[in-house]
């Protein structure tokens, strides 16, 4: 690997800390109920946990959500670690941001590795605004992805000492490479959560799929305010919560394909996601925690058990498949119960 070794040691102490932070002490998922229904007359073993995600076809709502972009011996094991077990468990996986091996080629194998490991698996590539549509198209060529994902994170950008502070090419970027790509274009946040101001913009640039990538777990503006010598802290708190983000965007653009991300702990999160309107969620930070602390057969286990927490909800609403999850009867309180008030 040519890649330099503080760079590569930079990427570890990333990943360290974006596992280590202290995570908020509630996540508004808390502030959902979904209602008891007593009358389960569905059987276990004929469950289909399959869903659509507009064009994408998924045999689970689940996928491994993007990170460790960068090169580096370790970053490619991790990925190649979270490729073997999405694919025995059958779940999709994002990759982290491919922009650095756009600009250096000799780190394309950190991302090879994931359609090597996984041939037939269904797999998101990963870029930042700043991408343009060729660069866009070559993500998705490195992996034959079966998706994009285009990254918006202003706010860790702006936190970072090194980050990008202009962003004025972002929307022009986005809309040629909505119109160029032939796969699914999905825009996601990481882990501030998306407003339906900023999607009222982003469809009517042509976007359709949106990932809310909430507020609730993973925290980049306390990951790179460790790295700052003045922190600015007051931003440690900043962003929409998943559910509220789901919540506002399924009511207000029932034409968008939702994913919900940011914060989702369990199965059960991911069901709540469900109900809200999202059509799949991921999690990122919670499996690759497993991953690094126990190993790969420890995180096959861990998706198999979400499997299993989503199967068990389906009996008790009575959900035949994931689309029926969308409306079963729930309760919400606190905070995201006055977002709704405010905000639907
Ligand atoms: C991330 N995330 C991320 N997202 C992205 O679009 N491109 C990237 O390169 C990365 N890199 C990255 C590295 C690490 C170590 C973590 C933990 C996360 C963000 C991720 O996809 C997700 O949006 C947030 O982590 C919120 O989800 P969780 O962690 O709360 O499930």
């Amino acid at each position: 690997m040519v890649m330099d070794v503080s760079r590569s040691e930079r990427k570890i102490d990333h990943i360290h800390h974006a596992l280590g932070h202290e995570r908020e002490h509630h996540n508004h998922f808390d502030d959902m109920d979904i209602v008891h229904q007593s009358l389960a007359n569905l059987d276990y073993h004929s469950l289909n946990i399959g869903t659509e995600v507009g064009e994408l076809s998924l045999s689970s709502p689940l996928f491994v959500n993007a990170m460790t972009g960068g090169g580096g011996a370790k970053t490619e094991e991790i990925n190649r670690d979270i490729a073997i077990a999405a694919k025995e468990t059958g779940i999709g996986m994002a990759v982290g941001s491919q922009m650095s091996a756009l600009k250096n080629p000799e780190e394309r194998k950190t991302y090879e590795i994931v359609r090597e490991m996984n041939p037939e698996g269904t797999i998101f590539a990963n870029v930042g605004s700043e991408a343009n549509a060729e660069q866009a198209l070559e993500a998705i060529n490195m992996l034959q992805a079966d998706a994009l994902q285009i990254h918006i994170n202003t706010l860790q950008e702006m936190i970072m000492p090194e980050g990008d502070r202009n962003f004025t090419e972002r929307l022009k970027n986005i809309e040629q490479i909505v119109t160029k790509s032939t796969v699914p274009v999905i825009v996601k946040e990481v882990g501030y959560g998306i407003s339906k101001e900023s999607v009222s913009t982003l469809r009517s640039i042509g976007v359709r799929y949106i990932d809310v990538g909430g507020r609730g777990g993973t925290n980049f503006s306390k990951v790179e305010n460790l790295r700052r010598e003045k922190p600015l802290a007051s931003f440690n708190n900043w962003g929409i919560p998943t559910p509220m983000s789901i919540l506002e965007l399924s009511h207000h653009f029932p034409d968008i394909h939702l994913i919900g991300s940011g914060g989702v702990r369990h199965g059960l999160d991911g069901v709540k996601s469900l109900i809200l309107g999202a059509k799949a969620f991921g999690m990122a930070g919670g499996l690759l925690k497993v991953l690094i602390d126990e190993g790969k057969d420890a995180l096959v286990t861990e998706i198999e058990h979400i499997h299993r927490e989503v199967k068990i909800a389906m009996m008790l609403m009575n959900a035949r498949g994931i689309p029926d999850f969308r409306n079963k009867a729930y309760v919400l309180y606190g905070r995201t119960k006055e977002w709704a008030d405010q905000r639907l």
